[in-house]
């Protein structure tokens, strides 16, 4: 049985979801954090299909909750938000659950010019969510959106690879650089797009590109902030927080390795390397795990 010492569960496809996992750190420096990339199934959102992404969401949470006795489940992919949340929700009714989505309602209210950008993976822009956030939020702003196949997985391989010396000619910087131009115009005139919302996890980790091709005026939206703030709220009315005392006297205001577990169903070494450029944590954080799909009896019920 979960209680407030328990850590939280975050997942994702793959590596994007540690922009996540850094926010939550902001937010909640005396938590414990247990993180699982489903690196070996990544992308999700590209082609993979509703069905499949609900499959391994539901694997993912059963495996946080029997081998890491989780609190609450951060799902940080948008993908499987979109494709999956009301389902969980649905059979694991006593498992907090918090999603993330596109800011397209934020982006709605800040945009100076009406005019918002918004890049997500193919499943996410054509999901009922991205569709229902659109039909909500369209009187205020004009959406533009963009499915970006194949640039979570330059992400992902981004890991893989030691950074090379000209960052222009990298595979992330050249999709970017695509689909930045397909969307049209950017700038602070009529017409043009003020406003960048990131859509994907992954994609946080690419703002450099992206800044490097739109420039210092451009807002971006993403949701790692409000999500964290979202779960401290969620975990405080369920009295689930860790009481600050105990977690200082326990020492869990430092970053060691037992307070932060990455695992993987991918590449270690990936993971690693992320873990490491991203979150400076040591390899000694991460594992490597399977996680095996729930009989068909569970996903009918
Ligand atoms: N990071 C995920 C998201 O936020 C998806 C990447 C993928 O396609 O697997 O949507």
């Amino acid at each position: 049985m979960s209680h407030s010492q328990s850590p939280i569960g975050i997942f994702d496809s793959g590596v994007g979801g540690l922009s996540v996992l850094q926010a939550l750190r902001h937010e909640l420096p005396h938590e414990q954090f247990v993180y699982l990339a489903d690196s070996g199934n990544a992308p999700y959102g590209d082609a993979r299909g509703d069905a499949f992404v609900q499959e391994r969401t539901l694997a993912i949470a059963q495996y946080l909750r029997e081998h890491h006795d989780i609190k609450i489940l951060v799902i940080a992919c948008n993908t499987a938000t979109a494709a999956a949340v009301e389902l969980l929700r649905a059979q694991m009714p006593d498992l907090p659950v918090i999603g993330v989505e596109p800011a397209i309602k934020p982006a709605s209210f800040s945009s100076q010019t009406h005019h918002v950008g918004v890049i997500a993976t193919r499943g996410t822009i054509g999901s009922g969510r991205v569709a229902r956030l659109v039909d909500e939020h369209g009187q205020r702003a004009h959406f533009h959106l963009m499915a970006c196949d194949g640039l979570a997985k330059a992400i992902e391989r981004s890991t893989e690879q030691p950074l090379p010396e000209n960052a222009e000619t990298t595979e992330t910087r050249a999709l970017c650089t695509r689909y930045i131009s397909a969307l049209g115009q950017f700038g602070q005139k009529t017409g043009q797009m003020d406003t960048l919302v990131l859509g994907c996890t992954h994609y946080v980790f690419v703002k450099d590109d992206l800044r490097a091709l739109l420039g210092p005026d451009i807002q971006f939206l993403d949701t790692g902030a409000p999500v964290a703030r979202q779960t401290r709220r969620m975990l405080e009315q369920r009295s689930l927080l860790v009481p600050e005392a105990e977690a200082s006297a326990a020492g869990h205001h430092l970053a060691l390795p037992t307070q932060i577990r990455l695992m993987t169903t991918g590449s270690l070494h990936a993971l690693q390397a992320a873990a490491q450029r991203w979150l400076e944590l040591p390899d000694n954080c991460c594992s490597q795990v399977a996680v095996t799909s729930p009989s068909a009896e569970v996903m009918a019920a």
